[in-house]
């Protein structure tokens, strides 16, 4: 396998596929990150197997705010003090908070050790174990500092997804939804049916791998982020938006809620700028609001929404970058709204949470 190239295995029966993938690796030293949450749920599957008692265990605290400095200066102290070296391997146990810290701990110590990711959310599954961003939250702001380090590896075991509660699970599928819309209407249709309850069906097996594939595909081809990538950005300039002012207003929302209610303004803007299919809007609109709830706003957030949306990373100038659709599957990257169709956006999202 290259070097920016990941091998995706969907596992069943976890620890033969680690004794395997460490026994093909054959690093020096073998480490493996979990915070203390998967620390409970997650390790003790793992630790079932005698033969992986060696591994040398790294505890960090659960939650995004962990993901600092502070926490990626531990690991770098428990390597040092351990002998880890650029032949060691680090295998990321945890969701996305866990996927990010441990990869740039391993993209930067010694100038870079390989890394295997066992996603254990469903967001870190589809998104962020997958394509080779890492980082830590700095000064403030989120993923300020990081590298791309591709894992040589992901594992996917979706069984652990059964102990996250349904708030983390609906978050996690609000980034499958936009992959579904960025895809095919075939795809998004059998999503709109999906139970999430029930993560051990075929049905959620077989749309988990779907969404991996085609984040996979995309961020291959472009894997920094030069411009197909910027597809998978659909929903989340308005998404990124209401998350910050849900955090400035302390009611915070988790980062997939905010995607999917930054999917209803967009799919909106692509209606009124590429072509989008009203009826398709319509559809998604209602799905969402009865899964995800509603996201009030007043007259004064609005211009706290499009003050976000300006300072949006991924502007270039004054104007604001949307990532839009023509139809389900066809994408349109660097569209701009004028200002009237950024505050018809906002009214309709305000009507859409008043239905
Ligand atoms: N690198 C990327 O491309 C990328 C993409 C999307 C998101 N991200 C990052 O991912 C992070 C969010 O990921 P997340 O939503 O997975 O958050 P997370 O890792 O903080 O996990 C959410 C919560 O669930 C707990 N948890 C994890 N697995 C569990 C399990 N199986 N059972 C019970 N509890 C479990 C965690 O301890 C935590 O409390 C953010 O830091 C975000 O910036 C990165
Ligand atoms: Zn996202």
């Amino acid at each position: 396998m290259g070097k920016n190239t990941t091998e995706i295995r969907y596992s069943q029966t976890l620890t033969e596929d680690v004794l395997d993938l460490l026994q093909a690796y054959d690093p020096n030293q073998q480490f493996l990150l979990c915070d203390t949450h998967t620390a409970t749920h997650c390790l003790p599957t793992l630790m079932q197997s005698d033969q992986l008692q060696h591994i040398k265990v790294i505890r960090t605290q659960a939650g995004d705010a962990h993901k600092n400095v502070e926490a990626l200066t531990e690991i770098w102290k428990f390597f040092s003090q351990n002998g880890a070296t650029r032949k060691s391997i680090l295998i990321n146990l945890g969701g996305g908070m866990i996927t990010d810290l441990g990869g740039f701990a391993a993209a930067t110590f010694k100038r870079g050790m390989d890394c295997i990711h066992i996603p254990t959310t469903l967001l870190s599954a589809v998104d962020a174990a997958v394509g080779g961003k890492t980082g830590i939250n700095f000064n403030g702001l989120k993923n300020e500092i990081g590298a791309f380090h591709m894992p040589k590896a992901v594992l996917i075991h979706t069984p652990f997804f059964k102990s996250l509660d349904a708030q983390n699970r609906q978050s996690g599928f609000a980034e499958m939804l936009k992959h579904g819309l960025l895809s095919d209407p075939e795809y998004l249709s059998s999503l709109l049916q999906l139970n999430l309850d029930t993560p051990e069906t075929e049905a959620f097996q077989l749309a988990v791998k779907r969404s991996i594939d085609i984040k996979y595909e995309i961020t291959t081809m472009d894997p920094t982020e030069k411009g197909i990538r910027k597809a998978l950005n659909l929903g989340h300039t308005l998404g990124h938006a209401f998350e910050s002012l849900s955090h400035e207003q302390h009611r915070p929302v988790l980062h997939g809620y905010a995607v999917a209610w930054g999917l209803i303004g967009e799919l909106f803007l692509a209606t009124k700028l590429c072509g989008f299919p009203v009826s398709t809007l319509h559809q998604m609109a209602t799905y969402i609001v009865k899964e995800y709830g509603r996201f009030e706003l007043s007259d004064s957030d609005e211009a706290r929404i499009m003050e976000y949306m300006r300072h949006d990373k991924k502007n270039e100038g004054q104007e604001i970058n949307f990532t839009l659709l023509s139809d389900v599957g066809t994408i349109r990257l660097d569209q701009f709204a004028q200002p009237q169709q950024l505050q018809d956006m906002l009214n309709y999202f305000r009507t859409c949470m008043q239905s």
